[in-house]
């Protein structure tokens, strides 16, 4: 099998076709930073950003919009329901130097879908149009789109979907194979990936349960999409996309010893440090090592008092040990990809 090496987005060609997939609450700058860094990475994408936010002057909605050059390919995602405010934010994004606006027809949320938009654009498609229509009309860099399946299992309808894409000018359609009632639960369907592949002619990539570079890879093959967005699976692995690349072109996949995932951690800190207050620090260490300090034989005490402790001081030694214990016994990866995060990470108050 032969990986594609690219993929083009209206003219853009990006490589690695591997895309660190939107998340809120996670990938914003610092960690989209200490993701890049670690290779193999063609294109980034923001946690999604409210239009009202942006739209009414909100300060933090327009913080969550800056980037770094390195960062560079970046799309900038927005969600919301009116026309023109998604259009002004459109224009707003495309002001901040973003290289695509993506427009966010996915997110399950209640508040986001009682407002009108993420997944209720689904069984909305007039206003759908709308948007699409006046986005592409109000910006000169490409429009790409992120959607789920449909609504639920009796509408689904992202073919047709892609195809009003398609045809409003969008320049790529990612499936998140997942019904917004299904929330997160089972598994992304990804035989609509390549049902859309099929029915459109812009490029396509699938996203859902891509947690090793052998799941990318059967995803390329089977089901032949353009690109592969990974979200979960590079918050507890960032080296995912290197690893993905080299698998790919059929080298042995690096692997990251304990000393410098411990230095991605600290990376991390401080990168958080140059924006944010120290309790915010505190909550974003803790989102990640929820999903980093993960496959160490016995080591999970020690990530359970990182999500416990109340302050970076109290974390640090923790990592350390952490760390030492990694350098003992290894990774085992089998550990590292079991993960119940909600359950440990209400248990914690996080
Ligand atoms: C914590 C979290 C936040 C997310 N936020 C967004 C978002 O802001 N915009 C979006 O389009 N998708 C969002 N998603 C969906 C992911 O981009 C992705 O499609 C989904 O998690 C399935 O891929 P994965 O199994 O690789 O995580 C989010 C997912 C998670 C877990």
């Amino acid at each position: 099998m032969r990986y594609p090496e690219s993929f083009e987005i209206a003219g853009h060609r990006l490589s690695p076709p591997l895309v660190l997939s939107p998340m809120a609450g996670v990938t914003d700058s610092p960690f989209r930073r200490v993701a890049k860094k670690r290779g193999g990475l063609g294109l980034i994408v923001t946690e999604f950003i409210s239009v009202e936010g942006l739209t009414r002057g909100n300060m933090r909605t327009h913080d969550m919009m800056r980037f770094k050059a390195e960062e560079r390919p970046i799309a900038i995602q927005i969600f919301g329901y009116d026309e023109v405010r998604m259009r002004w934010a459109a224009e707003i994004a495309q002001e901040s130097g973003a290289d695509f606006v993506d427009i966010n027809c996915g997110c399950p949320a209640r508040k986001v879908v009682h407002g009108g938009g993420g997944s209720n654009l689904l069984r909305d498609l007039p206003q759908l149009k709308k948007i699409l229509t006046e986005v592409k009309r109000a910006i000169t860099i490409p429009m790409t789109v992120k959607i789920r399946a449909g609504w639920d299992d009796k509408s689904i309808n992202c073919v047709e979907v892609a195809k009003l894409i398609e045809d409003c000018g969008g320049s790529m359609v990612t499936l998140h194979g997942r019904t917004r009632v299904q929330g997160y639960r089972g598994f992304a369907n990804w035989d609509l990936v390549q049902e859309i592949k099929h029915n459109v002619s812009i490029p396509v990539s699938g996203s859902g349960d891509v947690l090793t570079p052998a799941d990318a890879m059967r995803r390329f093959d089977e089901i032949g999409c353009d690109a592969v967005h990974i979200g979960r699976g590079a918050i507890a692995n960032p080296w995912i996309f290197r690893q993905t690349w080299e698998a790919m072109n059929g080298l042995t996949p690096y692997q990251p010893s304990p000393r410098e995932m411990h230095d991605l951690l600290l990376e991390f800190r401080d990168n958080l440090r140059e924006t944010m207050p120290e309790k915010g620090v505190i909550g974003r260490m803790k989102m990640l090592s929820a999903q980093f300090l993960r496959g160490v034989p016995n080591g999970a005490h020690i990530r359970t008092a990182v999500l416990r402790s109340q302050s970076i001081d109290e974390m640090e030694p923790l990592f350390e040990q952490y760390f030492e214990l990694a350098e003992i016994y290894g990774i085992d990866a089998a550990l590292q990809s079991a993960r119940d995060d909600q359950a440990e990470l209400a248990e914690c108050g996080v």
